[in-house]
């Protein structure tokens, strides 16, 4: 057999002639031999699809097909789609229609669109969804998508983009085509796993095969020994740095030491000249391990006398709300957190009605399109560098500054298109191990984990909850007791204060005097859990809105009007020194009725549903920003707020562009690097509009002010006889152009003005301690219907709505609810990662199920309460996790009012629902 084949083929039109490999994979050549970096490795099982090129015009799934296959063919890749330099009909689609939004799938769903516009050139909605089968996205929601490729093959109706009520605003409210559309559709947006440095080297992480095991030997002798190989690090190599690191505790090693918590944990690390030598030497090592009894559920990890997951206190990690954690000694307890008010015994003893049970929510995984990936270089000059898929970097940069012992000026984090987070990009995940093999190897270095690998990596908690609502007699809500435990896994990430808030906002949004709440964070031997959309409160709200709708039933009420009558007011106190309310419930949830069309009888085998949520943003929170007026009157945004899909660079620049009156497509909003763009806390917790927004809107106002003031210098007339309009200061009739005011105030043409914008409510005395910035708000209604011979769930309407004060981009609010709500519909109806023995067992997308296009309700509508009352720009507040947390509890209530069986666990798979009617028919039967 020949070592390598020469393998002559076409990619978009231009001959290439390559020796490979036999088992060269057409991925790799097209991304790494020939610089296409468009297509992207994501699942690497044939299942996502965002890989898909074309070969002689099929569309193939790159990462399972030889290149050798493709000798003699023509190859299409997403960089050949532009027609004559222009985009083609199906990129301007996709741009101009919300389809895209993180960006990680564009490609794929791209080439597979032109395959089926070949195929199928008058392709049907119904078509389009089937061809899509093997194409995934976990933003969108895919309402977008369809509707682009069928106004890409040139049937689809005209754009039809949402417009907010906008008074005077010009840009603020407009559906505007985002900022890296472009770049996401022609393949050149650029991800961590895109990015390369001369010398750079490959990482491989070898993982423990056992959810708890002593590492009693590691032998590195072999792997360090093949050519090729840079580095090897192991736990006990690490002494030269401080290993451990976690936002609450600094409980998590960089590579185990001693022990292994988690099948999957990382124990060694290989740097090397590439991936294949990498894997190789990784091989080669030998570890003897000593099996340790493992506890992998909360009921073996809670039971007297259970196998400790961590032996020792572990150290408390950087944050001020997280500065009193409680662990309970001596148990697998590492945080417990309680809030009460009033007397709950005493009102649940004098209600009427008393509803209870224990609701369980299931491990899942984000399933970003990007695995984690991080490039490291160190530099005598300057620190070490560090080019990371992460939501906040100046948390990782604080951790890695410990770490490495390193002052906060030398550790840089760089921050590009991320592709898709949803959470799980938040602190510190490869970005300390990377950097430390970068340091060992002596040159830069990436590590690129698998989809696999992430499902290693981080989770969602999963959650058990016994929760007891008492309503007097004529519906009023008397008390809310709700115990939670949730499982962290082998390392407590940033799972304290998903508990702490979690819980904090149990009660949902309703008006209730007696409360008590407790909760625990429990370590288990299993994948880390962290934060996750909704961060705790879509396991809460499916046991209290379950229960609410339980409580209606026996009260024989409607569950619209239950709800309703205990709804918190505008202005009302949600807790003593929290924020009041910001928004008006009761708009949500009449908006939510009315279009499932609640008062409508309801069809011979469907049941309806609704369901409300509430939650609180990050607080304390620090957001800061700078904008600069250059001489051409052009601006530079510089901020923080990570782009991972969400469209927050393009709504930043819409508020600038605002503020400062120019055009849109003259504001540049850069990409995050700590050395250069200002501090901002973290991009999660839907806050980057409200708080990131709001430090942007002072920063362009600052440089307003000092136009004003340059211009009233210069007129010699007082500033407030001023505005600012179409670019221009304007006094009277007289126009002075920015550019023309900049010149004549710098007496050159150069100079520019710089604005600064600080975000800082401090510290309050709410009961998490800082007051929540904005209330995030949403109502979901839901129809379903069951195939009672399979116990199958299909979810045929679905209606969102969210109370986002002010949409500044209504069809990115759109989009990302749309997303919100396929995300929900996963864990509640397929998504589960199932353990066994503390062994994973569908830790893979051909095994774990994510929703498809064909998942998608035939009716799925996202609407929005605006009633610009949001503490953010122009009235804006947050938006993007609220649409997730209403799905399962609608959905379980439609289900529980179809069947008469109410569900306690999530996912409602075909199995649970069958088993659950047939226990019942059992019960029935005598
Ligand atoms: S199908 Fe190839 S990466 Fe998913
Ligand atoms: S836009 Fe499809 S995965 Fe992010």
């Amino acid at each position: 057999m020949p070592s390598s084949f020469d393998v002559r083929l076409r990619v978009n039109g231009r001959a290439v002639a390559l020796a490979l490999p036999a088992e060269a994979l057409l991925l790799d050549v097209v991304r790494d031999r020939l610089g296409l970096k468009g297509a992207k490795r994501s699942c690497d099982t044939q299942v996502c699809g965002a890989c898909t090129v074309l070969v002689d015009g099929a569309a193939v799934s790159a990462c399972t097909y030889l290149a050798v296959e493709a000798d003699g063919r023509e190859v299409q890749t997403v960089e050949g789609l532009e027609e004559d330099g222009r985009l083609s009909a199906l990129q301007r689609a996709f741009a101009e229609r919300g389809a895209v939004q993180c960006g990680f799938c564009a490609a794929g769903m791209l080439m597979t669109a032109r395959a089926l516009a070949a195929d199928e050139p008058a392709a049907t909605r119904e078509s389009i969804v089937r061809y899509l089968r093997g194409s995934l996205c976990r933003c969108t929601g895919y309402l977008k998508i369809v509707e682009a490729i069928q106004a890409g093959l040139g049937f689809g109706a005209p754009a039809a983009r949402p417009e907010s009520r906008t008074g005077a605003l010009s840009v603020v409210g407009r559906s505007v085509t985002r900022s890296d559309a472009l770049e996401k559709v022609t393949g050149r947006a650029r991800y961590v796993t895109d990015l390369e440095l001369p010398g750079m080297a490959h990482a491989a992480l070898l993982r423990s095969p056992y959810p708890h095991a002593r590492i009693v030997r590691i032998d590195t002798g072999r792997a360090r020994a093949v050519p090729g190989v840079h580095a090897v690090l192991t736990g006990a190599d690490l002494t030269w740095c401080d290993p451990y690191h976690g936002p609450a505790f600094r409980d998590r090693p960089m590579l185990a030491i001693d022990v292994a918590r988690y099948e999957g944990e990382p124990v060694v690390a290989v740097a090397a000249i590439d991936a294949a030598v990498a894997a190789c030497a990784l091989e080669l090592v030998e570890v003897e391990w000593e099996e340790l009894p493992a506890v992998t559920t909360l009921e073996a990890a809670l039971a007297p006398g259970a196998p400790l997951v961590h032996t020792t206190e572990p150290l408390a990690g950087h944050f001020a709300d997280l500065s009193s954690l409680r662990p309970r000694p001596g148990t697998n307890v590492c945080h417990q957190f309680a809030y009460a008010r009033g007397d709950v015994e005493a009102a649940l003893a004098g209600a009427d009605v008393v509803v209870e049970d224990t609701f369980t929510f299931p491990r899942v995984q984000h399933y970003a399109m990007e695995p984690h990936a991080a490039l490291a270089a160190w530099d005598d000059a300057t620190g070490l560098t560090v080019w990371a898929s992460t939501q906040n970097p100046f948390s990782v940069r604080v951790e890695l500054a410990k770490m490495f012992g390193a002052p906060l000026g030398r550790i840089r984090i760089v921050v590009p298109l991320v592709g898709g987070g949803f959470g799980s990009k938040t602190y510190a995940k490869l970005e300390p191990v990377t950097a430390a093999l970068a340091r060992a190897a002596g040159r830069p270095v990436r590590l690129a984990i698998s989809a696999e690998e992430a499902f290693r990596t981080v989770r969602r908690c999963d959650t058990r909850a016994a929760v007891r609502l008492g309503f007097r007699r004529d519906g009023m809500l008397l008390a809310v007791d709700c115990h939670a435990d949730f499982d962290v896994g082998a390392y407590a990430d940033i799972g304290p204060r998903i508990v702490q808030k979690g819980t904090y906002t149990a009660a949902g949004p309703y008006r209730v005097a007696h409360v008590r709440l407790a909760s625990t964070a429990v370590y288990t031997n299993t994948t880390p859990g962290g934060a996750f959309r909704g961060f705790g409160v879509p396991q809460l709200a499916w046991a209290v809105e379950s229960l609410v709708d339980e409580a209606a039933r026996q009260l024989d009420r409607d569950p619209v009007e239950l709800r309703r009558q205990n709804l918190l007011a505008h202005g009302e106190e949600f807790a003593p020194g929290d924020t009041p309310i910001d928004g008006k419930f009761e708009e949500s949830l009449s908006r939510a009725a009315e279009a499932i069309g609640w008062t409508r009888a309801v069809a011979a085998g469907r049941g309806r549903g609704v369901a409300m949520m509430l939650k609180a943003s990050i607080a304390p929170s620090v957001s800061e920003a700078i904008v600069r007026l250059h001489a051409d009157a052009s601006v530079t945004v510089l901020a923080s707020t990570v782009e991972m899909g969400q469209g927050a660079r393009t709504v930043l620049a819409q508020i600038a562009a605002e503020v400062l009156a120019v055009p849109l497509e003259r504001v540049t909003v850069l990409l995050p690097d700590t050395s250069v763009t200002p501090y901002d806390q973290t991009t999660s917790s839907s806050r980057s509009t409200t708080m990131v927004g709001r430090a942007v809107q002072e920063a362009a106002g600052d440089v307003a002010d000092q136009l004003l003031r340059i211009a009233a210098k210069a007129l010699d007339t007082p500033a407030a006889s001023l505005r600012i309009d179409a670019g221009a200061v304007v006094h009277g009739e007289r126009h002075l152009d920015y550019d023309a005011l900049l010149r004549a105030h710098f007496g050159m043409a150069g100079g520019e003005l710089i604005g600064r914008g600080v975000v800082a409510p401090g510290p309050t005395r709410a009961p998490l301690g800082g007051s929540t910035p904005f209330w995030e708000m949403a109502a979901g209604a839901a129809e379903v219907s069951l195939d009672v011979e399979t116990g199958a769930v299909t979810v045929e309407d679905y209606v969102s709505v969210a109370d986002v004060g002010r949409r500044i981009n209504p069809l990115s609010c759109e989009t990302q609810d749309e997303g919100a709500v396929l995300q929900g519909l996963g864990h509640t109806l397929c998504e589960e990662m199932v353990y066994d023995g503390g062994q994973l067992l569908n830790g893979t997308l051909l095994d774990y199920r994510v929703p498809r296009a064909a998942d998608v309700p035939s009716r799925l509508e996202c609407h929005f309460v605006e009633n610009a009352d949001g503490p953010g720009p122009f009235g804006a507040k947050g938006a993007g996790e609220g649409s997730l947390v209403p799905v399962s509890p609608a959905v379980g209530n439609a289900l529980a009012r179809l069947t008469g069986v109410r569900f306690r666990e999530l996912p409602l798979t075909p199995e649970r629902v069958w088993r659950a009617l047939r226990e019942r028919q059992a019960r029935r039967t005598p």
